[in-house]
């Protein structure tokens, strides 16, 4: 199963792919290209460490949003994906993406979804008090975080988070969300999916 990885930010997600497949021939799948919406970030370091063909996809090169969608578009459908795996990439992908890859793009997302979607929410439920947060891995749709519920993580909050500490707390939330997205998308690879209405049903795929 062919991967392209999308990512913004230091890759750790996309790292705990890239050893996972290393480390299991028999992980099911293989990440042909790693693409980002800006130059210089972790993530790419990581693809380019490890010998994977890169791209980047700058909306400010783009003269309308629906513009960059479809570049974006065109340089991942280049790489012939199989799969689609969304690891911190902080854009909204547009409804050209979601034509061609509608069904096969996979999102993580550092909160309980449906609670705290959006591009903060680990600050979110910090600031809201929540007992327990975590991450989501999900499917994407023509929505913010609200596609179809692969899998989900959960952490404790302590009475040691403070409202500034939300990286420490979003540390021990990656520390989950890289084992959750490896397993999930390798289970995706390995034995398939079939989506029915909000319920996720992994293997068997259209018995
Ligand atoms: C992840 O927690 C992801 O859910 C969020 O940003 C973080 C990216 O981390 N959107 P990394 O780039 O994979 O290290």
């Amino acid at each position: 199963v062919r991967l392209v990885v999308l990512v913004s930010g230091s890759g750790t997600n996309l790292q705990a792919l890239l050893d996972a497949i290393a480390e299991d021939p028999g992980y099911g799948a293989r990440i042909v290209a790693v693409g980002a919406d800006r130059e210089g970030t972790g993530g790419l370091e990581r693809a380019e460490r490890a010998g994977i063909p890169t791209f980047v996809c700058k909306l400010k090169d783009h003269a309308t949003r629906a513009a960059w969608d479809e570049a974006l578009t065109a340089h991942v459908a280049g790489h012939r994906p199989d799969l689609v795996v969304s690891a911190g990439f902080m854009k909204i992908v547009g409804p050209a993406f979601l034509a061609a890859f509608g069904g096969r793009v996979v999102n993580t997302h550092p909160a309980l979804l449906p609670s705290f979607p959006g591009a903060h929410g680990v600050r979110d439920a910090l600031a809201y008090g929540v007992k327990v947060t975590g991450c989501t891995v999900h499917f994407v749709d023509d929505g913010v975080d609200t596609g179809p519920i692969i899998a989900q993580g959960v952490v404790e909050v302590t009475e040691e988070d403070t409202p500034e500490g939300e990286a420490a707390l979003h540390e021990r939330i990656k520390e989950v969300e890289r084992t959750l997205l490896v397993e999930a998308v390798g289970r995706i690879a390995r034995d398939g999916h079939r989506i029915e209405g909000r319920k996720v049903h992994l293997g068997h795929v259209g018995e």
